[in-house]
């Protein structure tokens, strides 16, 4: 793709521009101190916060609060909104682990999680969810592109029912934030968890939490701490009114100003180009493995994305990454517990997990294909 950058910068995981982001400012902690750094990088780092919010369509640099992952930013969320026994959180099949079991923790004390059936394509049926949604259901909580495929939710049909029944909504993206152009205002969340390290290219160790304005200080902070509330009196904290109320002070200065370049590069190449050529790409790749005898091609859903699922027949996922991996393409495999409601639905133990991203080319998919056909025979 020619969008302007080098050839060579354009591959790089992460491109240039995040890695010297990242490395120039441990450089100055080295060179003057942890606290002085951070000082004097303040304005970038709030500026992180802004690009953050205007990454996804968000209102403004409030509504953000950043952690070390997707996960925790979504915890931090889900923690935040009060149940009481006899309400509901609904979810779908597609659900990553790590995000099933604290549905399945906040539901000890008589909370309930129910699971929305998927419809023919294989995406949340939306329909049902209509039906379902009563006065119980407080919390509509799902990943927007599974662990373990292309499948694409819709998640905009899924915002209009929660708003419609003033239910809140949070969407998991942590497969689709630098994949997909996304808006929260049109997604019709009230929450959304991301991060740094897949899609847009960033540092590992960064997730991002977005918690719309009104919605703010309705919820809960699970946790505290001295940068999330003041300390105002022995006996009396005031906590902050912007969405850092769910933040920790402590964190990877560096990490976040590599986030905060991730985001940045992936705007300057257009989220509607990235998404536009992860589709193309993801849907020959797709096409190309079904033509080979032997291999299963795995994805759901009406709109699939750059995650490409497959099997081959009698070789397992953990043999099909090692061969990919001596033959310099990077897979990885999705067990079933990663995505247990799905999987097992499915019949499925394992896949392998091919993701594309717009750098990759045609050649790639070629040898990769080629690669899994000498597998496959
Ligand atoms: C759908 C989905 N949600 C959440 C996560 C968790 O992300 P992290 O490990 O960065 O917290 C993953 C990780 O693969 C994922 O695929």
């Amino acid at each position: 793709m020619t969008v302007g950058f080098t050839d060579d910068e354009i591959r790089r995981l992460p491109p240039a521009p995040v890695l010297d982001a990242h490395l120039d400012y441990l450089r100055r902690e080295a060179l003057i101190g942890g606290y002085e750094a951070q000082e004097e990088a303040q304005a970038r780092l709030d500026a992180v916060y802004a690009a953050a919010a205007h990454l996804i369509g968000g209102s403004g640099p409030d509504e953000i609060a950043l952690f070390e992952n997707a996960t925790r930013a979504f915890d931090m969320a889900l923690y935040g909104v009060t149940l009481e026994p006899g309400d509901v959180i609904l979810t779908s099949m597609a659900e990553y682990h790590s995000m099933f079991v604290t549905y399945l923790h906040r539901a000890r004390r008589g909370v309930r999680v129910e699971v929305v059936p998927s419809d023919a394509t294989g995406q949340l049926d939306v329909s049902a969810l209509r039906k379902r949604v009563d006065e119980h259901v407080r919390l509509i909580a799902m990943a927007h592109m599974p662990t373990n495929g292309g499948l694409v939710q819709p998640a905009e049909a899924v915002g209009e029912v929660a708003r419609e029944a003033g239910v809140f909504f949070l969407l998991d993206a942590t497969q689709t934030i630098g994949q997909i152009p996304l808006d929260v205002r049109r997604l019709g969340c009230h929450a959304l968890a991301g991060t740094s390290r897949k899609y847009l290219r960033g540092p590992r160790g960064v997730g991002v939490l977005w918690v719309a304005r009104e919605w703010i200080e309705r919820l809960e902070p699970p946790l505290m701490e001295g940068h999330a509330a003041e300390w105002v009196e022995p006996d009396r904290y005031v906590i902050r009114p912007d969405a850092k109320r769910f933040e920790v002070w402590e964190s990877n200065v560096g990490a976040r100003l590599g986030f905060g370049a991730a985001i940045a590069y992936a705007q300057a190449l257009g989220l509607p180009r990235i998404w536009a050529r992860v589709q193309m790409l993801a849907a020959t790749l797709r096409a190309r493995l079904a033509e080979v005898p032997g291999v299963g091609v795995h994805d759901l859903g009406a709109m699939r994305g750059g995650i490409v699922s497959f099997t081959v027949r009698d070789v397992d996922a953990a043999r099909v990454k090692a061969a990919l991996r001596a033959a310099r393409i990077n897979v990885t495999v999705s067990p079933a517990r990663g995505t247990l409601l799905d999987m097992r639905a499915r019949g499925l133990r394992e896949v392998v997990r091919a993701s594309v991203h717009y750098y990759n080319t045609d050649e790639e998919i070629d040898r990769l294909v080629a690669e899994v056909a000498r597998l496959a025979r």
